[in-house]
């Protein structure tokens, strides 16, 4: 018989070789194309990060303003897709309707998707990181009964996504620069993060040779979890939960007690077991956007620091290496930023699609690519003959 490794979670088994992200578990350390995530992070800007994702090096000027020209000119969805969000009930989770709308893009994009052709590859590349900002927008403004708000290609991608999240025709809204800073450092540190459970799921899904959209489509219904990217806003509603600062000790003896079924959202990585080294720049983009909309006794801001502070210490948490993750400071700017929990993890996926499209262009590039197939231990019963139905 066959002899197979088993490895639950593949917890040991890497999946492919990769050029895109590096990470360090035990130092805490990041790299997209070898750049330390903390430089990127005080001194690129997303659309940068993109290019250094989906190309391996840094443009140079030229090179960048020819990519935000390509980015910008995707950024409008076709009407018909308005209709097509309509379909959906108004309280349908975003993440539900970005699933099905990008999956959809594969509708009105699949002839001329052939992805065997590096061209259209490229082309496929680009309207996903251009629209998926717009589709993410449209998900909320069609959940808070808003009329959709068109691209603005003369702002920022992060300034274009707030507005198409915040303005409304009766008004006048401009981007606060801060804010606008903030949304892209949360889209950086976002971007990669190797092969993930969502990137795995667009890798495998993408390597039977599926329509690129619809692969994106099954990595943002992976990233949905809340073991995954959906620990952001389950990470949020614990923090309103919990209320108050009193209340902590019981949620900490809780999330201690293996019966409990009970976690400490946004605490725990499966491959950081220092820190997470995302979460400390986002703990200070989380600072500079309290500071600038003046929250300072925010009580959801002071049971999170307090939750840090006493987990930080305590012995359970320690011995089993347990930090807190990205998830724990995004949630408090998003929230401070006036994003309902819902929209927290459709932020999460616009800001991963260049890191799944990155990876799937890798693959699809690789000649040792193979369509991904585990095996199983088989623990079923053994061979046996079909009973008639009287005899049961
Ligand atoms: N609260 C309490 N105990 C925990 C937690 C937590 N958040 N996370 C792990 N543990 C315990 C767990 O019970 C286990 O104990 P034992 O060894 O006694 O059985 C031990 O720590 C190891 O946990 P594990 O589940 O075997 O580790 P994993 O690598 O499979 O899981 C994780 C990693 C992120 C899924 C997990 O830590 C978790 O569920 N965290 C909360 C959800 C979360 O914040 N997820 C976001 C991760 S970062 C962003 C992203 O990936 O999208």
């Amino acid at each position: 018989a066959d002899v197979f490794t088993y490895d639950p979670g593949f917890t040991s088994t890497a999946s492919c070789e990769s050029t895109i992200t590096y990470i360090d578990g035990d130092k805490g350390e990041l790299l997209y194309r070898g750049y330390p995530i903390e430089q990127l992070a005080d001194q690129s800007h997303f659309l940068e990060v993109c290019y250094l994702l989906l190309y391996g090096e840094l443009p140079d000027a030229k090179q960048m303003v020819d990519f935000e020209t390509r980015v910008t000119r995707h950024t409008m969805v076709h009407e018909q897709m308005h209709n097509f969000f309509r379909g959906f009930r108004r309280d349908a989770h975003p993440m539900a309707t970005m699933v099905g709308v990008v999956g959809a893009m594969s509708a009105f994009y699949h002839d001329s998707t052939d992805i065997g052709d590096a061209w259209q590859r490229e082309v496929a590349s680009i309207r996903l990181i251009a629209k998926l900002p717009t589709i993410a927008a449209m998900a909320f403004k069609y959940s808070v009964g808003q009329p959709f708000v068109y691209p603005k290609n003369s702002l920022s991608y992060a300034g274009n996504f707030l507005n198409m999240c915040f303005s409304v025709p009766a008004e006048e809204y401009v981007v606060n620069p801060v804010l606008e800073k903030a949304m892209d450092r949360i889209m950086m540190l976002h971007a990669d993060h190797e092969q993930n459970a969502s990137t795995s799921t667009v890798r495998l899904a993408g390597s039977s040779g599926a329509n690129p959209f619809a692969c994106i489509a099954a990595g943002i219904a992976c990233l949905w979890g809340p073991a995954h990217g959906g620990a952001n806003q389950a990470c949020l509603e614990m923090l309103k939960e919990i209320g108050t600062v009193d209340r902590i000790p019981e949620y900490v003896a809780k999330a201690k007690d293996k019966n409990s079924g009970f976690r400490l959202m946004g605490f725990g990585h499966r491959v950081y077991k220092n820190f997470d080294p995302r979460a400390k720049v986002m703990k200070e983009s989380a600072d500079e956007v309290l500071e600038l909309l003046g929250v300072h006794d925010n009580p959801l801001l002071q049971v999170a620091k307090e939750l840090e502070r006493i987990a930080l210490e305590d012995e359970y948490f320690i011995s089993k290496k347990l930090y807190p993750n990205v998830d724990f400071y995004s949630g408090i700017i998003l929230e401070a930023m006036g994003f309902p929990t819902s929209m927290f993890t459709p932020i999460f996926a616009l800001s991963r699609t260049v890191g799944w499209i990155a990876q799937w262009k890798e693959m699809i590039s690789d000649p040792q690519m193979k369509i991904g197939r585990p095996r199983q231990l088989y623990i079923g019963a053994p061979r046996r003959d079909y009973p008639e139905l009287g005899t049961r």
